[in-house]
Order: C-alpha cells, then sequence, then structure tokens
C-alpha cells in the first residue's frame, strides 16, 4: 500500500517546527506504523536527507515510552492502545496519515515527533515511592494483602506512564497519572502509611509542572493503554482533602 505521511518537522524546541509531507510506497497492511516511519527513514537515509526522531522501546505496549498524535489522537485510531501497537491495516491504502508530538506546555519538544516527559519523573520524586524499611523478599511476604486491594493496586500501578491522558486532555492535566502513582501504593499497608505526605507533595509538583487541572471529560481513561479510570482521579482528590484537613 502507498500512504501520504504529513509529520512534524523540528529540529529543537528553541526553533520553530512545520509540517512536511513524505509519500511511502510498498508499505503492508502487517507493518507496524513505527515500523513504516522505519522504512520511511531507510528511504530517507538513501537520499541523505535527516530522519524523522521519534520515541519508542519495547515496542510491545509495556514501557510507555512510544507516542504520537496520529490523525488527532493520541496514540492512535483505536482506545487503549499504544502507538507501537497501531498497524498499517489501520489505514486505507492511500491515506494521509497526520502525525504530531505531544502536545503540552509540560511537554517541550526535543525533536520531530520527540517530547521531553521529564516532569513525569519530578512528579514521581516527589514521594512517589515507599521509605519505611520493608525488609527482605521474606518479610514483604509475611505482611497479608488482601486480594481486592492487591487486584486494586494492580490496576493502578499498570499505568506506563506514557503521557497519553495529559496530550488528550483539553487542560493538559496530569491528574490520572499522578492518581494512579498514588493510588497503587496506597492501597498497600506499606505505602499507606506515607499516604499523607506522598499525596502533597505530588499534587504540588504536578501544578508546579505547569499541568492543568482536570475537568473530567474521561477522555484521558479513553487514549489510557492501560484503561485506568477516571475513578482514580476522585480517589486523589479524597485523599488530598483528607491530607489537607489532618495537616490543618
Ligand atoms: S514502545 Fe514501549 S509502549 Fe510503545
Amino acid at each position: 500500500m502507498r500512504v501520504n505521511f504529513k509529520i512534524w518537522r523540528q529540529e529543537s524546541h528553541q526553533e520553530e517546527g512545520s509540517f512536511k509531507d513524505y509519500s511511502v510506497d510498498n508499505i503492508t497492511s502487517d507493518m507496524s506504523l513505527l515500523e513504516a516511519l522505519d522504512y520511511l527513514n531507510e528511504t530517507l537515509v538513501l537520499k541523505d536527507e535527516k530522519v524523522v526522531a521519534f520515541d519508542y522501546d519495547c515496542r510491545e505496549g509495556i514501557c510507555g515510552q512510544c507516542g504520537i498524535f496520529v490523525n488527532g489522537r493520541a496514540h492512535g485510531p483505536h482506545d487503549n492502545t499504544t502507538t507501537c501497537q497501531v498497524h498499517m491495516r489501520s489505514f486505507e491504502d492511500g491515506q494521509t496519515i497526520v502525525l504530531e508530538p505531544w502536545r503540552a506546555r509540560a511537554f517541550p519538544i526535543v525533536k520531530d515527533l520527540i517530547v521531553d516527559r521529564s516532569a513525569l519523573d519530578r512528579i514521581i520524586q516527589k514521594n512517589g515511592y515507599i521509605t519505611v524499611k520493608t525488609g527482605g523478599a521474606g518479610e514483604a511476604n509475611s505482611i497479608l494483602v488482601a486480594k481486592k486491594d492487591a487486584d486494586k493496586a494492580m490496576d493502578a500501578a499498570a499505568c506506563i506512564g506514557c503521557g497519553a491522558c495529559i496530550a488528550t486532555c483539553k487542560n493538559s492535566s496530569a491528574s490520572l497519572f499522578t492518581a494512579a502513582k498514588i493510588n497503587h501504593l496506597d492501597h498497600l499497608p506499606q505505602g499507606k502509611l506515607e499516604t499523607n505526605e506522598r499525596v502533597m507533595a505530588m499534587v504540588s509538583q504536578m501544578e508546579l509542572e505547569n499541568f492543568g487541572s482536570c475537568s473530567f471529560t474521561g477522555a484521558c481513561e479513553i487514549e489510557c493503554p492501560q484503561s485506568i479510570s477516571i475513578t482514580e482521579i476522585a480517589r486523589m482528590n479524597n485523599l488530598f482533602l483528607k491530607a489537607k484537613l489532618t495537616k490543618e
């Protein structure tokens, strides 16, 4: 099949970007979208042109490293799917496919389709972990966790930090990401001990990083590759209120 890529090209955060058109033949429907970009890059190398920069690691929907707006949707045409799991059979022969980087003030463009998502790392650095001494594996296994709590913790811990929730949100809110990281620890006895400090610190950092506020449109949970529910946000808000009341 032949596709027409319309791709955002931008050398750096400081420089202006623009769309550039590329017509690519010999794409097969079994190729992933990222493989089609690899193929495009091979043709650009042969023509001595600059390759398109894009992010990825596992290409299995696990690591959260990939993330592109495809025809105006975060990660592409399917709900709850990472960019690397989109295949060319999702598109028509001759179709124009528009590729853009995540658009959010807190995600400056590094180059072409790559953005800097270190704002998410800085949220995690603010108590997004457990400091209590939990001992070795033997001691950890001796702390019993109810199945329902373990399941809830795992549901939240499924977040791969891809940033699609933020990119697709009209407010560029990082609430779903932050809520998932707070809640997965709060569901466990080892994590619960520090919930008050954690929720205050992580929510404050989220605001410092220029993410917007959540207005519960629900767009985030549709694009989230792990189908993390916006009820996680309501739960985080509840924990935040409790922490604030306890403090004051
Ligand atoms: S490359 Fe790892 S989730 Fe897409």
